[in-house]
């Protein structure tokens, strides 16, 4: 919650695209956030909100038991869009007919628009992206169409005497190439909110905040290496000084030199209370003839846990443990939908604010990735560190399938050091969003010299992403990937062969364990 500045409200009624609408918003400097539909009205109010958004959805408002507008809604006075499902539901609730759609528009398709403050300055004619089964179908004394589709589909509606409006199609979507207009017209025309929301002001706030509320009181925070974390450390920082004590635990599976880099970071460049822990050889022996990939994750989940309890142990009167928790992992607990099935146990470190009975200090929960990377930049972070891949807190682990030896670690450290070197030599790691090397448990034949060979084979792969929910398999050019093969084989002991990943998620994962 941020009163300090205007407030857009998204209530979420499960579609995919919820998420890039608070994006969208956020980018035109303007504070907005997400809750589930079925938050009571005196929540929302506490956000005075500038106006509200209800998204969309995979519900039908004809279906019985689909979600409703919170009851109070209609009656605060502020503008509402309501986008496909949330257009639907506008119309549904103040007494419009909403039906089936016999023509579906999916994807790509064009609309010609009337006079509204919701298309100010926008051409006569838009194409936009549609993705809902119903329509609104009968008019009733309460709304205007302002906008038509080629295929004959209201596309857009305002309410005669009210502020509330509702579109068809998503313009929060690239494929609606002037949605960023129609929401800057919600937002500003029509909501009348001000562009104050930045990382600076958040950064100075932020501050503030954990100055007052964390007044005498000390801080412990796990450092895993990544941005997230480290942005997380250096904001507290600022706030507490020396009151914040950071623990980082080596647990043997992090990339080659990563635990020099990030000790010589938080030691000698920013002289930051700091514990360091070598407790490889705890997370090696616990993980010992452990090939199953769930399991894996829970031994290092647990054996975490005790290790950071531990650390922290020495630290006298610690009262707060702060966590660089995002916005999206929040969200995902908010949705109508719930939370979805569970395909990896990802969020490994779960049980730690439980253990250790602490108050949680989670400084991010507002914040999308890039955000944060910008928050970093506020503090004058290392790019480095901020443009640093995504790395999964059991590591390497869920890079060497089948069992974990050191020997099996060391040559993925190696092959995994080269691979990034070389995508940094290219000019290509700042263009791919994650890359990584997988250790297979397959051997193959090959020749070196004059001698047969029979080593490991080595798959490495990048894909492009926004959130890791999806992803595709990024192009690296074909003379550079078999520079970096060649480079591998000869260099590594142990590969004598190396594979492309060429997948997509869905229906593959990002990680192959
Ligand atoms: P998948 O493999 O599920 O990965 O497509 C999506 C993103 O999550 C990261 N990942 C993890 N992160 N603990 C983490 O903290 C885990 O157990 C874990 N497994 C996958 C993965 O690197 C990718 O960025």
């Amino acid at each position: 919650m941020n009163i300090n500045h205007d407030t857009i409200i998204i209530l979420d009624y499960g579609s995919q695209y919820t998420k890039l609408i608070a994006r969208r918003i956020r980018e035109e400097k303007v504070y907005s956030e997400i809750v589930s539909c079925n938050v009571n009205i005196d929540k929302i109010k506490q956000f005075k909100p500038k106006g509200i958004i209800l998204s969309g959805g995979p519900n039908s408002v004809t279906e019985k038991g689909s979600p409703r507008i919170t009851e109070g809604v209609l009656e605060l006075g502020v503008p509402i869009l309501g986008i496909c499902y949330g257009m639907h539901l506008i119309a549904h609730t103040l007494k419009a007919s909403v039906e089936p759609s016999n023509i579906r528009e999916y994807g790509h398709a064009q609309i010609i628009r009337k006079e509204s403050p919701l298309f100010h300055n926008l051409p006569e004619s838009l194409d936009v992206w549609m993705s809902h089964g119903d329509k609104v179908s009968q008019f009733n004394d309460n709304f205007n169409l302002i906008a038509t589709s080629n295929g004959n589909i209201p596309a857009a509606i305002s309410h005669k005497t009210m502020p509330f409006y509702g579109l068809q199609f998503h313009p929060e979507v690239a494929h609606t190439p002037k949605g960023d207009k129609i929401i800057q017209n919600f937002v500003f025309n029509i909501c009348q909110c001000q562009a104050s929301w930045d990382m600076k002001s958040f950064l100075d706030q932020s501050i503030q905040k954990y100055r007052q509320e964390l007044e005498n009181k000390n801080v412990i925070l796990g450092l895993s290496g990544g941005v997230d974390s480290t942005v997380t450390a250096a904001l507290l920082h600022k706030a507490i000084g020396n009151r914040l004590h950071c623990i980082f635990i080596n647990n043997g599976l992090l990339r080659l030199n990563e635990e020099n880099e990030v000790n010589h970071l938080f030691q000698q460049d920013f002289k930051f209370n700091f514990i360091y822990k070598d407790e490889s050889g705890t997370f090696l022996n616990a993980l010992q003839g452990v090939s199953d990939p769930e399991k894996k994750r829970k031994i290092i989940g647990k054996i975490f846990i005790e290790a950071f309890e531990r650390a922290a142990k020495d630290i006298p009167n610690i009262t707060h443990l702060a966590q660089g928790t995002l916005y999206p992992d929040v969200i995902e607990s908010v949705s109508f939908k719930g939370p979805s099935v569970t395909i990896k146990s990802h969020h490994n470190v779960g049980g730690l604010p439980d253990r250790m009975n602490m108050k949680l200090v989670e400084p991010l929960r507002e914040l999308f990735k890039d955000e944060v990377r910008n928050l970093g930049k506020e503090l004058n972070l290392p790019s480095n560190i901020l443009l640093r891949h995504p790395f999964p807190g059991p590591g390497l682990a869920v890079r060497i399938l089948g069992d974990i030896t050191p020997k099996r670690l060391e040559v993925l450290k190696k092959a995994d050091a080269i691979y990034i070197t070389e995508l940094k030599k290219h000019n290509l790691y700042d263009k791919i969003w994650q890359a990584l090397a997988v250790l297979l448990p397959v051997k193959s034949v090959g020749v070196m010299g004059d001698y047969r060979s029979y080593e490991n084979v080595l798959a490495i792969r990048a894909v492009n992403s926004t959130d890791g929910m999806t992803a595709s398999c990024h192009p690296i050019p074909h003379e550079i990937l078999s520079k970096i093969s060649t480079k591998i084989i000869n260099e590594v002991a142990g590969i004598n062969r190396v594979v492309y990943d060429i997948s997509s998620k869905p229906p593959s994962t990002i990680e192959w364990e």
